[in-house]
């Protein structure tokens, strides 16, 4: 049934595509009897897939990374269609349009996007207003970020008022410095910013009476010294987890023209060509702590998530995989792994 309606989506300019997919979920969310049919359809209840994971509970396994809902606009609809949580974000203290457009290509001979979006996001401010109205009950992380325009010098600042303004909303948090498409954002990976970076963050939270999960979101282009770099910092700010990974800037082996994948320009790539290398950065990473790891990249299939379990993952996330595979992915994927 998919297959017509992303026909009918994929004639759409892929950002414009999500903003009608969404809306029309939300339309039909809208409805008591919708809301109802969809959980119906998606929804699968199977203790065996539930698991506790940093001192949460999560009805199963697999989750919508951060970036699909950055705005928090869409969680009651999204609720519906059986993830074991979902990702906000990434939000930034004000508010930024992000660059300009277009900024997300589809590359369908390779099953994957590109995207330059830059932090587009409505701030801090309304996201934690929808969030404080929200009516489905599910977990959900604060992906946070700094504005484009705040020098790394003062990153800090913009993330401890990310912490601060989710802290009664959200269960858990995600420190991302690893997108692509904000300038010098992948800078803070370095090893001193980012154990000052994390060490005031967990300063902050540990003076809270009740801290909440603290992660790290990392980039997969990082090489092992740096993987190395963000183990040790963990272990030392003794962080709740990793979530590995964003985007590539790699575009190595690609079905699509090399020609047309270069005119797209700069950008992040997501989906099927970054599995194998976002599976080998969870098993790198397991093979040297045991903090919890939630993994991202490339997970269309039950198969794929399994591989990135088997790698040593808690928990897994999906966000290429639903564009291309539809509002069943969570449910397909958990039903496959229930069968092993
Ligand atoms: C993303 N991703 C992302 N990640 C993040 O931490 N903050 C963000 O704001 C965004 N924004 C975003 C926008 C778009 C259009 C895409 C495609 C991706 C990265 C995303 O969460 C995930 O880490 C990667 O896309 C890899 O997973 P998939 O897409 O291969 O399943």
């Amino acid at each position: 049934m998919y297959g017509l309606l992303r026909r009918l989506l994929f004639l759409l300019p892929a950002e414009r595509a999500h903003y009608v997919a969404m809306g029309l979920l939300s339309a039909v969310c809208a409805t008591g009897v919708g809301a109802w049919l969809l959980r119906k359809l998606f929804v699968i209840d199977d203790p065996r897939l539930a698991r506790e994971v940093f001192g949460i509970r999560f009805p199963n396994p697999v989750g919508l990374a951060a970036g699909f809902d950055k705005d928090a606009r869409w969680i009651d609809a999204l609720a519906c269609l059986g993830f074991g949580f979902l990702e906000i974000g990434t939000l930034t203290p004000r508010p930024q349009p992000g660059n300009a457009l277009p900024r997300l290509f589809r590359l369908p001979a390779d099953r994957a996007l590109v995207n330059r979006m830059g932090f587009n996001n409505g701030g801090l401010a309304a996201a934690v207003e929808r969030l404080r109205r929200r009516r489905a009950r599910i977990v959900v992380g604060g992906n946070i970020g700094k504005n484009k325009d705040t020098p790394n010098e003062r990153a800090a600042d913009d993330y401890l008022q990310g912490f601060a303004a989710l802290f009664d909303v959200v269960d858990y948090f995600v420190v991302n410095v690893s997108s692509p498409n904000t300038p010098g954002l992948r800078a803070l990976q370095d090893k001193e910013p980012l154990a000052a970076l994390l060490r005031q963050l967990q300063d902050t939270n540990r003076a809270r009476p009740q801290p909440k999960p603290i992660l790290l979101k990392i980039a997969p282009d990082l090489t092992d010294g740096q993987l190395d770099d963000v183990v040790a910092i963990v272990h030392e700010t003794g962080l709740a987890g990793i979530v590995a990974a964003n985007t590539t800037i790699a575009r190595a082996e690609l079905a699509t023209d090399r020609a047309q994948v270069e005119a797209l320009g700069n950008g992040g790539l997501s989906g099927a060509p970054l599995r194998a290398r976002a599976t080998e950065v969870v098993r790198y990473l397991r093979a040297r702590t045991k903090a919890p790891i939630i993994a991202v990249g490339g997970v269309f299939t039950a198969a794929d998530a399994r591989e990135k379990l088997e790698a040593g993952a808690d928990l897994v996330q999906v966000w290429t995989g639903f564009i291309y595979e539809g509002p069943g992915i969570a449910k397909r994927i958990c039903e496959g792994l229930s069968r092993s």
